[in-house]
């Protein structure tokens, strides 16, 4: 599959890269550095930048590109600009392109404001604020083959292999377990168009997605 990944050079989106590649997947991936950042016959890059108007990014689009993933983030610094307003005009680019398959990478409770009166969501208002919208937009305005996938705090830990999801509490994810349970959803009828939170866990990656 011809893959885009938006914010490919991000801890998430290297470690997801790497296997989209492994599965022999056609990968473009984003970032506005210079240096390519993989070194296989399946990888591409592109400098995309989510601050340009929706008709540039859209014009970088190739028109076969089967999938795109959304991985990428200001890290508090541009959160209107880049995991809000980005974010949506690569989802109109996508729509108007008739790209269909669109995968974010989203927080815990991103979309349950009543689970934001924890001090930990509490700290992170604004950034919620942002993926709030975003994910609205992917769920209600847009008529992309979503899946929105709600990780709690990333750990640069070893990968478990083992998720839980859709639980009450937010928990912990380590990097690897994210990047492969972005990886599971791609081709899992399971997942279209579905919302899911998760966190590290005792369930399999591949049976907790095929039983969402
Ligand atoms: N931190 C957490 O605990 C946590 C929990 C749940 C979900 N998340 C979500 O996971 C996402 C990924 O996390 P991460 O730690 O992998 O991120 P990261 O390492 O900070 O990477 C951010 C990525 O966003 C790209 N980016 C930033 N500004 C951009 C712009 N203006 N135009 C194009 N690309 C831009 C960067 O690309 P360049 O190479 O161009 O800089 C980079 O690839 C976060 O953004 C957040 O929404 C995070």
């Amino acid at each position: 599959m011809k893959i885009l990944v938006i914010g490919a050079s991000g801890r998430v989106g290297s470690d997801l890269v790497e296997k989209l590649l492994a599965d022999n997947h056609q990968v473009i991936g984003t970032t506005r550095q210079d240096k390519k950042l993989f070194d296989a016959d399946n990888y591409s890059q592109l400098d995309l930048d989510l601050l340009a108007d929706k008709e540039a990014i859209q014009n970088q689009m190739d028109n076969d590109i089967e999938a795109i993933y959304f991985v990428a983030g200001s890290g508090n610094k541009n959160l209107l600009e880049v995991d809000l307003h980005g974010a949506v005009k690569t989802m109109e680019a996508a729509q108007d392109k008739g790209i269909q398959r669109y995968i974010m990478l989203s927080t815990v409770f991103s979309l349950d404001t009543k689970k934001w009166q924890s001090s930990a969501i509490a700290n992170l208002k604004e950034y919620y604020i942002a993926k709030h919208y975003a994910d609205q937009w992917l769920v209600n305005d847009s008529t992309l083959n979503y899946t929105i996938v709600q990780a709690g705090a990333l750990k640069e830990r070893a990968g478990t292999g083992k998720i839980t999801v859709n639980s009450s509490d937010a928990g912990e994810n380590t990097i690897p377990d994210v990047a492969a349970t972005l990886a599971a959803v791609l081709s899992a009828n399971s997942a279209s168009k579905k919302v899911f939170s998760m966190q590290n866990g005792d369930t399999l990656i591949k049976e907790a997605i095929a039983n969402l």
